[in-house]
């Protein structure tokens, strides 16, 4: 028996076969190779406290190739939020209608919170500064497709680490994986934490350097982020928007001229002045791959959750 259908973090992956089964599943529906089943009659919650496009829209798309119907809570304008309901109260009264739902907050720890609170089923679809787990998954089936294997891999992770969650997912993941180098390239006061740093080091060789175009030399993957400016800097004390991206932390020709052929360039979306035009135009910037990706990997694990699939489940997030 499954202890929860629950998905709102990464550690829920505690073997690499589960990992690999789960991108199996998603390359499979993406490919045409396993056909989608009908969840008819099944609904999904969505539930965005926070805006969204990719994480939302790809959602709603993958509930829609499952037959199922989709409950969104629409904007703040909309909902009794403009009465003075909690966001709390507001997830547990519309769990009564939903199969599953999709939760994204502002805050780190909320979708975790009110899973405890329900039995049906809370997918993160982003989670303050800390966790994005559908997009890691996501993150790793593009990186499986385009370079055929996920270990032994270089990795170079650039931007705004601090307040970016979908880089703490994708390290979370990568600790499954074998072989992997990271070098973390961020402007001064936007690093990641040191006890990350810290903790991500027992499982991968981890670099920080302060240029993106130093780092390109030799990747295979470079997973560049946005500045996060609507996010205050609290542990600093910085107003948010204060700083913003030199070339340093752009990709910019240099970059791509010392990055090589088969490399790739991702970004999780939405793109700022880090993702040039240059870049837009090259050959090995995998981004709309990516988005189109989150729809089968979202696809993949609605399916399981909604059918209570617990053969599936235990594949993915089973220890044996
Ligand atoms: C990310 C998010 O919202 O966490 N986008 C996404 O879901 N694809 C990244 C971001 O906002 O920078």
């Amino acid at each position: 028996m499954t202890e929860n259908w629950h998905f709102t973090h990464v550690a829920k992956f505690k073997k690499r076969k589960g990992l690999d089964a789960f991108l199996d599943v998603a390359e499979g529906l993406a490919g045409g190779t396993i056909g989608a089943r009908s969840r008819r009659g099944g609904v999904l919650g969505m539930l965005f406290f926070e805006p969204s496009t990719r994480t939302r829209m790809s959602f709603t798309a993958a509930a829609g190739r499952l037959g199922m119907t989709v409950n969104d809570l629409g904007g703040d304008g909309v909902s009794s939020k403009s009465k003075g309901e909690s966001d709390e109260d507001t997830v547990l009264n519309v769990a009564q209608y939903c199969d599953a739902m999709v939760v994204r907050h502002a805050d780190d720890w909320f979708a975790s919170k009110v899973a405890e609170e329900t039995k049906t089923p809370v997918i993160c679809g982003g989670a303050g500064k800390r966790s994005h787990p559908t997009q890691a998954l996501l993150d790793l089936m593009t990186v499986r497709q385009c370079q055929r294997r996920l270990d032994h891999l270089s990795w170079v992770i650039c931007g705004d680490l601090a307040r970016g969650r979908t880089v703490k997912s994708l390290l979370g993941l990568l600790r499954l994986c074998d072989g992997i180098r990271v070098t973390l390239v961020n402007p001064p006061d936007l690093g990641l934490e040191t006890s990350d740093i810290d903790h991500a080091k027992t499982r991968m060789d981890v670099r920080v350097v302060p240029c993106l175009a130093e780092a390109c030399h030799g990747a295979d993957v470079v997973y560049m982020t946005r500045m996060q400016k609507e996010r205050p800097l609290d542990q600093h004390g910085q107003p948010a928007g204060v700083v913003d991206y030199s070339d340093c932390f752009r990709m910019t020709k240099e970059c791509l001229g010392n990055l090589p052929a088969d490399a790739i360039v991702m970004h999780p979306g939405p793109c700022g002045p880090e993702i040039t035009d240059e870049c837009k135009a090259d050959g090995r910037n995998v981004i709309l791959k990516q988005a189109r990706n989150g729809m089968f990997a979202r696809q993949a694990l609605l399916d399981a959750v909604v059918a209570r699939d617990q053969k599936e489940w235990w594949s993915w997030f089973g220890d044996a």
